[in-house]
Formats: structure tokens, sequence, C-alpha cells
């Protein structure tokens, strides 16, 4: 039966790079506070106008090219993000235009920090079915679009007007703060080949818990409002997600190490046998109580949250796409992704590169 075999990978970071003392400009944080409790020391942001699907492309063509594969080649796209382009259609369909891909399936996936980790699983699993050879798989996020503050604020933290936030203005932005400080653009994509051989994707542990959604979701904007989006969901601030941090800390924390050791199990492997480990880069003091709990040297772990922040869907294949591009990746190297995100969805795949 073949597997799935990640054979290129690619990435796009947005240009503009905005530090913790920038956003310290718009409302009460401070780089130390952002630095000890979450790791992260700077975050990319798209420039207005700029789309998910626009992200993905760019990262898609970088992973095409590192295949040595043309756009015509690909017979289905996995997209996997929590910030569409549009309500409807997906991004799937969007990069796929831009792309100039023949018509092949586009699927859309939500399943926010794990959204990597469940469109493997997809790709895998059409692979094996025989449904498809070559598979485009996009994780890509633009955040932007969630954070709080006006267009004179944007101006302002990026140190390109003189006029400050009001009192109410800088208050506003201060009531997100333990969210927003948090995230970062970026997409990334890799490009996945049926091969019959040895390598590829060995198992894919996943898992969901919908009992907790309400503790990181977007309450406002869906269609159980009627109209679905208005005015009043805006004043109130329905549009920005809303998180339990604390609680979603304890589920991270908790869960990821249990689908690790869960899928190290049941394959009958131990962490000795694993080359890299690749966590979602939520927090980094979430990675570093799993790796001490799974026991796994420093050696084989790779962060990047210090640079990007959280970059939901994209950052497992970013982390992969680092890994290549700087030789910590040999072929047949066996790499544990883990990840945990809103839904609650989580899991742990094991991959031989
Ligand atoms: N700057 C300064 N102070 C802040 C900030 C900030 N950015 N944010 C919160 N604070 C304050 C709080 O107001 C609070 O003040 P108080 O004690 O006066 O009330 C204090 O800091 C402590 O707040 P906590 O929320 O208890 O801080 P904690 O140490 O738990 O860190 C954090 C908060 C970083 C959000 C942490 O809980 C966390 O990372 N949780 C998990 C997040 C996560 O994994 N999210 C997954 C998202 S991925 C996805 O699926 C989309």
């Amino acid at each position: 039966m073949p597997r799935a075999v990640i054979v290129g990978s690619g990435s796009d970071i947005p240009p503009t790079r905005v530090t913790n003392a920038m956003l310290s400009r718009i409302m009460d944080t401070s780089d130390e506070w952002i630095r000890e409790r979450s790791g992260v020391e700077a975050r990319h942001y798209v420039e207005r106008g700029v789309g998910t699907s626009d992200l993905g492309v760019a990262a898609a063509r970088r992973a095409l090219e590192r295949a040595g594969l043309e756009p015509r080649d690909v017979d289905m796209v996995v997209f996997a993000t929590m910030t569409p382009d549009h309500y409807f259609p997906g991004s799937g369909a969007l990069l796929q235009a831009k792309l100039g891909l023949r018509d092949v399936p586009c699927f859309d996936i939500r399943q926010q920090c794990v959204g990597f980790l469940y469109g493997l699983q997809l790709a895998d699993a059409q692979v094996r079915a025989g449904m498809a050879r070559t598979v485009l798989l996009v994780g890509a996020e633009i955040h932007t679009g969630f954070m709080p503050w006006t267009a004179a604020n944007w101006e302002y933290m990026l140190g390109r007007a003189d006029v400050p936030p009001t009192p109410e203005e800088f208050a506003w932005n201060t009531r997100f703060r333990h969210l927003t400080v948090l995230f970062g653009d970026a997409a990334s994509a890799v490009v996945i080949k049926a091969d019959e051989g040895s390598r590829g994707v060995v198992d894919s542990l996943l898992h969901t818990s919908g009992a907790d959604y309400d503790k990181l979701y977007v309450p406002g904007t869906g269609f159980k409002h009627r109209p679905y989006t208005d005015p009043e969901q805006f004043k109130r601030g329905d549009h920005i997600p809303v998180m339990d941090g604390r609680y979603v800390f304890k589920m991270a924390t908790t869960n990821m190490v249990a689908a690790a050791q869960e899928v190290l199990a049941r394959n009958e492997v131990t962490m000795d046998a694993v080359s890299l480990v690749l966590m979602h880069q939520a927090n980094k003091r979430i990675n570093e109580y799993c790796q001490k709990s799974l026991g796994i040297p420093d050696a084989k772990v790779l962060h990047n949250i210090e640079r990007y922040g959280n970059t939901t869907a994209a950052t497992i294949p970013l982390l992969w796409d680092e890994a290549a591009r700087s030789g910590r990746l040999s072929p047949g190297d066996l790499v544990l992704l883990v990840a945990f995100g809103g839904g609650m969805h989580w899991g742990a795949t094991l991959v031989r590169a």
C-alpha cells in the first residue's frame, strides 16, 4: 500500500516584523511579560489586503519547486486554516486558481492548531486509498483580522504615524492582550507523494473533544446569529476569539503528552528511535512541560515561537520546512509531530522523513 511521503516544503513569512515593545505602544503589556509567560519575542503581520490564500500560494510555489514538481502535477489540495480569505468558499479553491492547478479536488479543513496533523492524515488516507498520488497540503493563517485595534493604532504601533491611542482605545486593546500578543501570520506547505517504500506517514493519532469548544472560540460572526454578523457583535468584541488561557494550557499539556505516548506505544517505538520532535508552538512553557514529561533531549526539539508566535495551522509545516532547510531532516529519520488547539482537537503523528 502506498504511503504519503513529504517530498518538498516551503514557507512564506510576511515582511512586517512586530516586536513585543511595539505592541506595548498600543496596549498595557511588556516585552518582559510576553517573553516570560509565552516565549514570544516577535511575530510577523501581513499588510492590509493580503489574504491567507496569498501566503499559501507563495509557500506552495516554494514547496513545489523544492519537490521538483509543476502545478500540473498536483492532483489534490488540502488547505488547513481557521482564518480563510472569505467565509466561503474556502481558501483551497482560491489557491487552486491562483496557482493555476488543474480542476483537482480541494479540501478545506479547520482544525485550528491541529489542522496540519488532520490534513496529513487526510492526505495519507487519500494516498493509501489510491485516490491521489500528489497532494499539496497547506497550513496558513492571517491572525491580523482578529486584532482589535483601529487603523490609526496600527499605524502608530508600526511607527508610521504619531497619534497615540486614546485612553479608551488603549483600554479596549488591553482587554484582549492575553490573546493577541501570542499570534502571528505565516504560511507553510508540503508536497506529498505516494510512495511504495518504507518512508512516509507511519501513524496518525487524532482526537477531538467538542465539549470544551467554548474554552477557545469566536462567539460572534456565525450562522447561529441572524444576521450572522452585525455592528452590535463588533461593539461587544464578539468577532475576537475568547480564550480561557489557563484551561487551554492545562488541556494542552495533558493531551499532547498523552497523544505522544499513545502513538509511540502503539507503534512499539521509544523516544530513542525518534530523531526530531516538532510540537505546536502556542506557548514555550507548554512545550517545555511536554518535553520534560516525555524525556526528550533538547537536541531533538525545534522551536520558533520566539520569532513567529503561534501561527496556528502553519506552525508544524513551518517547523518541518525549517528542519529541512537547516539539514536537521535526513531521509529515513523518524519524526514525531504533536499538536493541540481549539475545538478542542489534538493529535500526534509519526512520519518517516
Ligand atoms: N501583558 C501583560 N499582562 C497580561 C497580558 C499581557 N499580554 N495578558 C494577561 N496579562 C495579565 C492578566 O491580566 C493577569 O493579571 P492579574 O493577575 O492582575 O489578573 C496576569 O497577567 C496573569 O494572567 P494569566 O492569564 O493567569 O497568565 P498565564 O500565566 O496563564 O498566561 C497565557 C496567559 C499566555 C494566555 C497562557 O495561559 C497560555 O499560553 N495559555 C494557553 C494558550 C494556548 O495554548 N492557546 C492555544 C491557542 S491555539 C488555537 O487553537 C487557535
